[in-house]
């Protein structure tokens, strides 16, 4: 039988875009599939973690012996993370939060005019670096999709988020990162580094996930 090195471990895992209305038929969002966190959600359930895996809006199905939570907005997100970060003993962040809402939701349809429309938006939580701030944390790993110095940010993001580890990949490559099939990963950690080259986004997550599985359990034990 293959070896279950998670097993024991609760694993809570954000997948796919945030959705932030406008109005009752309108959204602002992004493009993000989350077919990495759900590669992710398959290959930490085959390696025996138990997976929360709390997702936005996608077409995907879930995969075998997760439990999913279904979420739109990114409050929304974050009232779920929050809930089962503290019983996790594993955070990945993996879902595109959309960095903005709208300040005030319209609560009917809004009547186009001729004149410009502005929408004030206002910041959302972020959801990783309050997990990471728990007083009983989990070991917490992040994403980076980066266009440019993608390790420079990638180190000062892990830095400034307190998380224990970040994947950074370069969404500036036509081939790999949003909503594509393959990926690239470069891992930063505190102390070590490595790049886990382009490949379909099933083998790179379970790749990542013998990486943060080596690194947590060398942390805790
Ligand atoms: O700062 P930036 O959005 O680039 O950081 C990306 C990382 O932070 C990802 O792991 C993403 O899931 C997480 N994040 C979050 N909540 C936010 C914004 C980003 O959890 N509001």
């Amino acid at each position: 039988p293959p070896a279950k090195p998670l097993a024991g471990c609760q694993m809570t895992i954000t997948a796919g875009p945030t959705r932030e209305a406008i109005d009752p038929v309108r959204y602002i969002s992004n493009y993000s599939s989350g077919k990495m966190g759900y590669a992710l959600a398959q290959a930490a359930a085959k390696l025996g973690a138990q997976v929360s895996l709390i997702s936005g809006p996608v077409h995907l199905a879930t995969p075998a012996g997760c439990q999913r939570i279904d979420v739109s907005s990114t409050q929304q997100m974050y009232d779920a993370a929050l809930r089962l970060a503290p019983k996790s003993d594993i955070f990945i962040a993996c879902a595109a939060v959309a960095d903005y809402r709208v300040a005030a939701v319209a609560e009917q349809k809004i009547k186009k005019s001729d004149e410009q429309m502005r929408l004030t938006l206002v910041r959302n939580p972020d959801i990783v670096a309050a997990v990471a701030n728990l007083a009983d944390k989990p070991f917490v790993v992040g994403f980076a999709a980066e266009t440019q110095d993608v390790a420079c940010y990638a180190k000062d993001k892990m830095q400034r988020k307190h998380l224990d580890m970040i994947a950074a990949n370069d969404v500036s490559q036509p081939d790999s990162g949003f909503n594509v099939d393959d990926n690239a990963l470069h891992v930063f950690w505190a102390d070590g580094e490595q790049l886990l080259p382009r490949a379909d986004k099933y083998q790179l997550a379970e790749q990542l996930m013998q990486l943060i599985t080596t690194r947590y359990q060398h942390e805790t034990n």
